[in-house]
């Protein structure tokens, strides 16, 4: 099952037992069928995708092939993005201190050396980042997790400091629930709520954004259908294609809404929920430019005029939470032309269509209205740096960018040319 962690020192067992107001909807083929029942969701009550392939083939392979899936997983030489090669290994903060990655027979390190000593070496437990901007690193320390000083950074093919971190050593900062929250479908908390930094059972933790985050915990469901195998009819779990609109956006806003205030203990959220009977949600602090583009996919869609002026428009009208389509710009071009061609009735289609030819227009309606920007929350000092390089992101503020159109049209007249 994918996420346990084989367990080193862990002695406690304590059950740390979340209470969770279910909200069924009719989603929920329950046969019980209860419209509103208070449950308690704990470790036992999730199965783990590896469970799920067996009856869902195809899904559970593709779904391993997307961000979601690889966003935390047991450190791996197969899975820590940077190198551990001589000469690219380490990061100097300056002439006497520096963080080495090693390797060791007992796994992966980041070792600090003042002055060539080493002075304290931490493994590298859990990725944190499928890598597509960058990867963070976790470590145990007892049952507190710690984020590694050195993180790497994709567009650079490099190692960095660590976001949050000071320019000099330092293994200090604790990974928190709210970290797991949205990097990782369940862990349990051992430590007394306002105990920090806070304490996880290292053996009930599961691991990347997987199927039970958008299904709910499916341990019944597996053991209902595999007993009853000749049941066509799902039972225990949780289809989002019954969703409203607004249970669609909450599901994918828990982790793609920005900065959420947490108003109930971790991980009681689950798929089909309010999300502000979990979260405060600053309404009042919505001033567009202070939305980054990080994280808040939904503040800035919801900004737009194709989410306002739509009465259906969901992250998953672009988006198949399923498969990585990432870089698939005619595909995502269809999704928009979807709505907007000539004959549906509230969406207009571009203005440049007669300038740039139905076939330029159709793969690449992102390039212009959705433009890829540097964030902030993305971004790290990299070495012998004094400013730190932001990750792109492509916006989720759909409208016109002059000077995206201006790049794009200077591009395709060069390649006419040519
Ligand atoms: C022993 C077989 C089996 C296993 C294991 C299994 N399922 Fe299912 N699942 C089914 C059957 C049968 C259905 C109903 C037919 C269908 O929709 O494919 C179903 C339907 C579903 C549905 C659609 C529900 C609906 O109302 O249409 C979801 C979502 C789902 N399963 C998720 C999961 C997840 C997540 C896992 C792993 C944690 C899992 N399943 C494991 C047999 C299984
Ligand atoms: C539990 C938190 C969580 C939920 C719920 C969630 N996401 Fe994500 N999502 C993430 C994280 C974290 C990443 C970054 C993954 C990475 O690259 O490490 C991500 C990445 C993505 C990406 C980028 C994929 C790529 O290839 O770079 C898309 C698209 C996305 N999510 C869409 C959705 C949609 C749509 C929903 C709702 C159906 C959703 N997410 C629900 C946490 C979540
Ligand atoms: C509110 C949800 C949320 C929280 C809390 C959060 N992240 Fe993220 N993180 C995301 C999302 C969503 C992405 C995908 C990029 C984006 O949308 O900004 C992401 C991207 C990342 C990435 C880059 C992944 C990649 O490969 O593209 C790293 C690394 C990362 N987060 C680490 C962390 C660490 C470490 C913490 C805790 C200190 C943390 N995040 C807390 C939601 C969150
Ligand atoms: C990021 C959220 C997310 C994750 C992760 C996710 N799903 Fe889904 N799943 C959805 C949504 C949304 C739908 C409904 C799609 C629709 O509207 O038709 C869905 C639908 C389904 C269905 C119903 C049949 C279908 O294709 O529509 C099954 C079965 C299913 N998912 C299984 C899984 C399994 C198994 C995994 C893990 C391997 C998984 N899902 C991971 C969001 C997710
Ligand atoms: C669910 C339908 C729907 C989808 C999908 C959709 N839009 Fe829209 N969009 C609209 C509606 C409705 C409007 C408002 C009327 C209009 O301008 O066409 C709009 C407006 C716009 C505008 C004008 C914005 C402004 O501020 O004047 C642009 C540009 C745009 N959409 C681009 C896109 C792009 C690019 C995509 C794909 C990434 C897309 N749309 C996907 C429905 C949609
Ligand atoms: C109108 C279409 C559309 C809608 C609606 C939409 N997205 Fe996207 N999204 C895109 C496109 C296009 C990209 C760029 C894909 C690529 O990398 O090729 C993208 C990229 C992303 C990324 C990766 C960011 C990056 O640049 O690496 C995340 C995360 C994401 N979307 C989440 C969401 C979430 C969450 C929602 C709902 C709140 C949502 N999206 C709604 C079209 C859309
Ligand atoms: C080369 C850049 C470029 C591409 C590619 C592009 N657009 Fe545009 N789009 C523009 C510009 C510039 C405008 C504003 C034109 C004006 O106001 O005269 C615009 C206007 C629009 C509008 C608003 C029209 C109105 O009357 O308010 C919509 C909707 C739109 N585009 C959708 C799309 C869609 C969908 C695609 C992909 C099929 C697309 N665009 C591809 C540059 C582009």
């Amino acid at each position: 099952m994918k996420g346990i962690l084989k367990y080193q020192s862990s002695l406690i067992t304590l059950l740390f037992i979340v209470s969770c107001m279910l909200f069924f909807t009719k989603c929920i083929n329950n046969e019980k069928n209860k419209s509103a029942t208070a449950t308690v969701t704990a470790y036992s009550d999730y199965a783990g995708s590896a469970s799920c392939a067996s009856c869902h083939k195809a899904i559970a392979e593709s779904h391993a092939n997307t961000a979601h899936f690889h966003t935390s997983e047991l450190a791996s030489a197969k899975n820590i993005k940077g190198s551990f090669d001589t000469g690219k290994n380490t990061f100097a903060y300056n002439t006497m201190e520096m963080i080495a990655m090693e390797k060791a027979d007992s796994g992966f390190y980041q070792v600090a050396y003042v002055n060539g000593a080493e002075k304290k070496r931490e493994r590298f437990d859990i990725t944190i980042g499928s890598g597509t901007k960058g990867q963070s690193y976790a470590s145990w320390v007892g049952n507190k997790l710690v984020q590694l000083p050195i993180t790497y950074f994709t567009s650079a093919g490099e190692w960095s400091n660590s976001p949050g971190y000071p320019n000099k050593i330092a293994f200090n900062r604790p990974v928190t629930s709210r970290c797991l929250e949205c990097h990782a479908t369940y862990a349990e908390k051992i430590s007394a709520p306002e105990k920090e930094p806070e304490e996880f059972d290292q053996r009930r933790i599961v691991l990347g954004v997987d199927c039970e985050k958008c299904h709910g915990p499916a341990a019944e469901h597996v053991k209902y259908q595999t007993q009853n195998p000749n049941e066509k009819i799902a039972k225990f779990i949780i289809n989002p294609a019954s969703f409203s609109r607004q249970q669609n956006l909450d599901m994918c806003a828990l982790c793609h809404g920005g900065r959420l205030q947490k108003t109930k203990p971790s991980f009681q959220f689950k798929a089909g929920d309010k999300l502000p009977d979990y979260f405060a949600i600053d309404t009042v602090g919505r001033d567009i430019n202070s939305i980054d583009v990080h994280g808040n996919q939904f503040g800035l869609l919801a900004a737009s005029k194709c989410f306002k002026m739509s009465t259906t428009l969901t992250c998953n009208t672009c988006h198949d939470p399923h498969k990585n389509e990432k870089g698939n710009d005619s595909l995502f071009s269809q999704r928009c032309m979807s709505c907007h061609n000539d004959s549906h009735k509230d969406a207009v289609t571009c203005k440049m269509t007669n300038d740039l030819g139905s076939k330029t227009i159709s793969t690449h309606c992102t390039a212009c209205h959705m433009p890829e920007q540097p964030s902030m929350a993305i971004a790290v000092l990299l070495q012998g740096k004094n400013t730190p390089a932001a990750a792109l992101m492509h916006t989720h503020l759909i409208k016109n960018y002059p000077e995206e159109t201006q790049k794009i049209l200077a591009l395709l007249k060069e390649k006419s040319t040519h």
